[in-house]
C-alpha cells in the first residue's frame, strides 16, 4: 500500500501554531477516499489539511505554488491558505502539510451529465491560460504521458497478453502523434469527478493540480473523457458530447482535432491503464484490485468503434 497519515498521528496543536487557528478540530472527510486528507474547523473558518506523504518538500512546494496561481488566475479552485510565517507548505513531523480553504458543496459520481458542458467550459478555460502567467512559468512539460522508464517496464509486465495489447496500441497513438502540430497548453491531467467540487449553486469548483503540465490539449480532453465520459466501463457518447460542447463553446475544435480528438482519449485511456496495472501489480500489489487495468481495455474499443461523434 501507498503510506497514508491517519488523523491520530496529526500534532493538531502544533498545526494551530504554525496557523494561528483558533480551537481547531480535525474529523475525517466525508466520503473517506482521501489519501491524508482531514476537514479542519476552526474559529475562522472551514479548511481541509493535507500531509503530503508521497512529495518531498520541493514538488510539495510546487504543488502548492501552482493551486495558488489557478486560484488567482481566476480558476474556481481551493486557495491555499498560508501558515503565519506566510509559506504555503509547512513540514510536520518530517511531512509536508498544506491546508486548503474547504469548498463547501459534493463531489458527485458521476457528475451529472447537465454538468458537464461546465466542465467543458473549464477545461477550455484551462487551457485558454497563457502558459507564462505569473506562478505556471516552471510547470512541467508533458509529463502526464508515459515515460522512458514506464514504457520499458511494460514488457516485463506478468499479464503478457495485456503488455502486448498495451504496446501495440501506444505504437498507433505514436504514429498518429507523429503528424501533430498542436500548440500546447496548460493542462490539469486528472479531471476525473472525485477532483470536481458541485457547489451548492451548481458552480463548479477543480481540485488537485498535482498533475498540471504543458501538454496537448486533445490529450487533457481525452484524459477528462476517461473521467467523466464512461459509463457501464464504456465511452457514452451523449456524455462525451455534452463535455466537448461546453468547451467548444469557449474553444472550438477544428475539424482536424474534433478527429484526431478519438485518438487522444484512446491515449490518455492506455497512460491510465498503464498506471493501475503499475501500481496495483508492480508497486503495491494488491490482489483485490491486480485486474482492474483490464477495464481500459473494453473501453478503448469503444471509443474506437464509436462513430466519430464530432467531425
Ligand atoms: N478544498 C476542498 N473543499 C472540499 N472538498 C475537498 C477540498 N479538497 C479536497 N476535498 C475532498 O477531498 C478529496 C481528495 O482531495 P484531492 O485534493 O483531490 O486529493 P487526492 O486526490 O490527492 O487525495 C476530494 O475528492 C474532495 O472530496
Ligand atoms: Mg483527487
Amino acid at each position: 500500500m501507498a503510506k497514508y497519515t491517519r488523523l491520530d498521528e496529526i500534532n493538531l496543536h502544533e498545526v494551530a501554531r504554525r496557523y494561528a487557528l483558533d480551537r481547531p478540530e480535525l474529523a475525517p472527510l466525508a466520503g473517506g477516499a482521501a489519501n491524508s486528507s482531514f476537514r479542519l474547523f476552526c474559529g475562522s473558518g472551514e479548511f481541509v489539511l493535507t500531509i503530503l506523504d508521497n512529495h518531498d518538500m520541493p514538488s510539495a512546494q510546487r504543488l502548492a505554488a501552482h493551486t495558488q496561481a489557478m486560484f488567482r488566475l481566476g480558476m474556481p479552485t481551493t486557495e491555499v491558505i498560508p501558515a503565519a510565517d506566510g509559506s504555503l507548505i509547512s513540514q510536520l513531523d518530517g511531512r509536508p502539510l498544506i491546508v486548503k480553504r474547504w469548498i463547501d458543496g459534493e463531489v458527485k459520481q458521476p457528475l451529472p451529465v447537465e454538468l458537464l458542458p461546465e466542465a467543458g467550459r473549464l477545461l477550455a478555460r484551462l487551457h485558454a491560460l497563457p502558459p507564462q502567467s505569473p506562478g505556471l512559468g516552471d510547470i512541467p512539460i508533458g509529463t502526464r504521458r508515459l515515460s522512458k522508464d514506464h514504457l520499458a517496464a511494460i514488457p516485463q509486465f506478468k499479464d503478457q497478453e495485456f503488455a502486448g495489447w498495451l504496446l501495440d496500441r501506444l505504437g498507433r497513438v505514436q504514429a498518429a502523434e507523429a503528424e501533430d502540430h498542436r500548440p500546447r497548453a496548460v493542462a490539469h491531467g486528472d479531471l476525473f469527478d472525485d477532483n470536481i467540487v458541485v457547489g451548492r449553486d451548481g458552480r463548479l469548483s477543480i481540485l488537485d493540480w498535482e498533475t498540471v503540465s504543458l501538454d496537448d490539449p486533445l490529450l487533457d480532453i481525452g484524459m477528462a473523457a476517461v473521467g467523466l465520459a464512461q459509463e457501464g466501463g464504456l465511452l457514452a457518447p451523449e456524455r462525451l458530447n455534452a463535455l466537448v460542447a461546453g468547451y467548444q463553446e469557449i474553444s472550438p475544435l477544428s475539424r482536424t482535432d474534433a478527429v484526431a480528438l478519438s485518438m487522444e482519449i484512446q491515449h490518455a485511456a492506455l497512460i491510465i491503464a498503464f498506471h493501475r496495472y503499475y501500481r496495483h501489480n508492480v508497486r503495491f500489489p494488491d490482489p483485490a484490485k491486480s485486474t482492474i487495468h483490464i477495464e481500459m481495455i473494453k473501453f478503448v474499443d469503444s471509443v474506437e468503434s464509436a462513430a466519430q461523434p464530432l467531425a
